[in-house]
């Protein structure tokens, strides 16, 4: 198993495990010649949660390349269980922290970066727990492509602040800039398993895509 020096917080396996733990043998640890491998277009998306949406993704959009990782065991062992059963070349999973797949990820690779609902650590004494901080953030503009997206939605919207406060930082520029395109609406929806959480508490939810244009 893969031994990582960064620390990670929140949950590592759940009640379905036990049931998707024969997929553990299809695991893939990273390594550079595999992402060498992986042809453009290349999406990365950070924090699978449940793997579904980005199986979804990559059996609807054949000719993208999907790169995922959560640190959360059931997510990645289902997103392998439905690449094997629905026979996904496009979909790659790896059951890492973020910090600890970047260093594998060549400069100038990702045509696009997702971040769904990251843990929101809504406490202030957990702030520093969130996933979207300012190494990270500079340490994926390396991994961006020019006129490369990062998107990320959340429903706290102090991190959704927060976070597009770092990508101004970074020089992001944000191709719409009407502030109805941050609100949840059809073309915003992701359907993913928070999303629908958040929906069903009736919570505000908050989107950003922003464009890496040098
Ligand atoms: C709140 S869930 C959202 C999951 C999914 N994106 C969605 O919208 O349903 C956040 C996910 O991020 C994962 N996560 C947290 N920190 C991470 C890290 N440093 N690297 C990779 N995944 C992480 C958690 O294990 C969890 O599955």
């Amino acid at each position: 198993m893969f031994e990582s020096k960064n620390k990670y917080f929140g949950r590592k396996k759940g009640k379905s495990f036990v049931r998707l733990e024969q997929y553990s043998k299809f695991l893939k640890e990273p390594n550079k010649r595999l992402f060498n491998k992986i042809k453009t277009p290349r999406i990365l998306e950070i924090g699978i949660g449940d793997g579904e949406k980005i199986s979804e993704d990559a059996k609807l959009y054949s000719k993208i390349n999907f790169i995922g990782c959560d640190i959360f065991a059931d997510g990645v062992l289902r997103a392998i269980r439905n690449s094997v059963d629905d026979n996904l070349k496009n979909l790659q999973v790896f059951h890492l922290n973020i910090q600890d797949l970047l260093p594998f990820i060549p400069n100038n690779y990702l045509q696009e970066i997702r971040i769904y609902f990251p843990d929101p650590w809504p406490k202030n004494k957990h702030k520093k727990r969130r996933t979207v901080n300012q190494p990270l953030v500079k340490d994926l503009t390396k991994k961006l492509k020019k006129n490369g997206f990062v998107r990320f939605a959340t429903d706290h919207g102090d991190y959704f602040i927060e976070a597009l406060a770092l990508m101004k930082k970074f020089k992001y520029t944000m191709p719409d800039i009407s502030p109805k395109c941050w609100k949840y609406s059809d073309s915003n929806a992701l359907h993913t398993k928070f999303e629908k959480k958040a929906l069903d508490k009736n919570h505000k939810l908050f989107y950003f895509s922003v464009l890496k244009n040098y």
